[in-house]
Order: structure tokens, then sequence, then C-alpha cells
């Protein structure tokens, strides 16, 4: 593992088409003591540094949706050419029972799809839940299959699953699935929906948040998560998403 402050040099070794905007990029090496959930600071020199979720660690692989100028510019890598990371950084997932719900909205699928692999190995029975906009823009859907989870999808337009949010999902996939735990990636009203569902389901949630990130190391308060937020899923005021999260558990007694 390399020091959290150092950026190391990784070359692209393949590109990965996962729908109109988002490619995945497989990298060259392995960091092998990285968890699901724990995200890496890329780097492209002259450009910027912005957070991104590992897809997977061995090899290291990110997904990135083409939204702004530095992950467009990561879109426009091609095999060979280099990135800097550093990392892995970050609290990620753990692993609580044998029964597990994992819920992806968006790029939300991607640090969800290293987590069902690992738990996959481990035996565990997993439940995935993605949703989108519309079937063009779900994403690793064939991955989580091909890992042997059940899978289920919403879309806001109908085109693929259930019509409308992903949430909508959750009553039918615990009946099927009867999780121990669930986990979460998304946009923020999606997961303080998830939460609240997990409080009244009884179970723990671990949900991944996203913040505006500087240092990515604890030190410069930027992703600090609004006290709100905090105060609403019983997490310690303060939070930072990059030292206290990306993951934090969410108690089904403490959600307000
Ligand atoms: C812990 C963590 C993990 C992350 N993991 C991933 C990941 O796995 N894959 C990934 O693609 N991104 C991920 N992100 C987001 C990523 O770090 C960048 O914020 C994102 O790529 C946008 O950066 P940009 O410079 O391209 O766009 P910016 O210039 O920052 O934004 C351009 C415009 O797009 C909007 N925008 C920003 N992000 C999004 C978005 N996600 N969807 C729609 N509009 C947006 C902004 O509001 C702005 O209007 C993660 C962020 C965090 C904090
Ligand atoms: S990014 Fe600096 S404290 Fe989190």
């Amino acid at each position: 593992m390399n020091p959290v402050g150092l950026f190391s040099a990784f070359r692209v070794q393949q590109k990965r088409t996962e729908n109109a905007y988002t490619c995945s990029l497989v990298l060259n090496d392995s960091l092998p003591d990285a968890l699901p959930g724990q995200f890496v600071m890329a780097w492209l020199p002259g450009i910027d540094e912005r957070p991104f979720s590992l897809s997977d660690n061995d090899p290291v692989r990110i997904t990135v949706a083409d939204v702004g100028s530095f992950s467009h510019a990561l879109n426009q890598l091609q095999p060979g050419d280099y990135l800097w990371l550093r990392g892995p950084l970050g609290r990620g997932f753990i692993s609580r029972g044998r029964s597990h719900l994992l819920l992806g909205g968006g790029y939300g699928a991607a640090p969800l799809s290293f987590l069902a692999k690992s738990l996959c190995a481990q035996g565990n029975q997993v439940g995935v839940c993605l949703g989108a906009r519309s079937r063009a823009d779900l994403l690793l859907v064939e991955e989580f299959s091909s890992l042997g989870c059940q899978v289920w999808l919403a879309t806001e337009d109908g085109s693929a699953g259930k019509q409308g949010l992903l949430t909508a999902l959750l009553p039918e996939a615990q009946n099927a699935l009867k999780p121990e735990t669930v986990y979460a990636c998304g946009p923020i009203g999606m997961l303080t929906t998830m939460a609240a569902w997990a409080r009244t389901a009884g179970l723990p949630a671990q949900l991944s948040f996203e913040g505006v990130m500087r240092c990515g190391v604890g030190l410069c308060g930027s992703c600090e998560l609004p006290e709100t937020t905090c105060q609403q899923l019983g997490l310690a005021p303060g939070f930072l998403v990059c030292h206290d999260g990306p993951v934090g558990e969410i108690s089904p007694n403490h959600f307000s």
C-alpha cells in the first residue's frame, strides 16, 4: 500500500464503456489492502484531482461518469495512458451477516460491484437493487448478475424493471432475500429514504456519502456533512466524508 499522501503512477490497461457517458478504467496494478467502499484520489497533472470509489481493487478499476471537466478528462484516457492515484482512503463497508442487500443509484453501483464481488467470494447471499433514469443509464447490471447476485431494477421512465424510484424495490427485495444488513451508495435523498426504510425494517444500514473533497485525509474540513444530515441519521456531528466515511453505519435505533 502506498502512503496516503503520495501519488503512485498507474497506466490504463483496459477501457470499458459502461453506458453513453460512463467508462471503467482498468489499471495495470492492484491495491491488495483496499476494502470495498474505500476511495482513491485520482490526479491528472495540470487538470485537477477528484475522489473516485474503487469498483475493484485487483486490478484497480474506477468507473467514471462524464459530468464535468475532470471526469471528462478521465473519460478521454486510452489504454497506455497514465493517471496518478493516492489511497486507498477512508472507511469502507463492513460485512455483517450472511445475507446482504445492496442499493445503488447512478454511479453508486461502482463501489457496490467491489462489495458484491467480495461478499459472493465468501459464499454470502447478495441481492442488488439498481436504479437510474432509463435503461440506457443503468450501470454494471450484467456484472452483478454474473457474480451470482439477485438483481432488481428500477427506472424513472419504466424502460427497464419497475417504473419509479429505486427505493420502491425495497419491500420486494426484502421479502425475497431476508437481508441482515443493507448497504447503499447514491444521491443523499436516496440514502435518507433508505435509512428510514431500514429503521422501519429493523435493519442496520451502511451508507456511502459524498462530499466536496480537497485533502481527502481529514485535514481541511471541506467534506463535512451538514449538521442536519448528521442529526437525522444519528451520525456524530462534524462527520468528515473522507475520514469518518465515506461509509457511515446507521443503527436502526438512531434514525430520527
Ligand atoms: C467518496 C466519493 C466517491 C466518488 N466516486 C465516484 C465514482 O465512483 N464515479 C464517479 O463518476 N464519480 C465519483 N465521485 C464524484 C467525483 O469525485 C467528481 O465529483 C465528479 O466526477 C465530478 O467532477 P468533475 O470535475 O468532472 O465535475 P465538476 O466540474 O465538479 O462538476 C460539473 C457539473 O456537474 C455536476 N455534477 C458533479 N457531479 C455530478 C454527478 N455525479 N452527477 C451529475 N452531475 C454532477 C456539478 O454540480 C457541476 O454542475 C465520487 C465522489 C466522492 C466524494
Ligand atoms: S477532504 Fe479535507 S477533511 Fe475531508
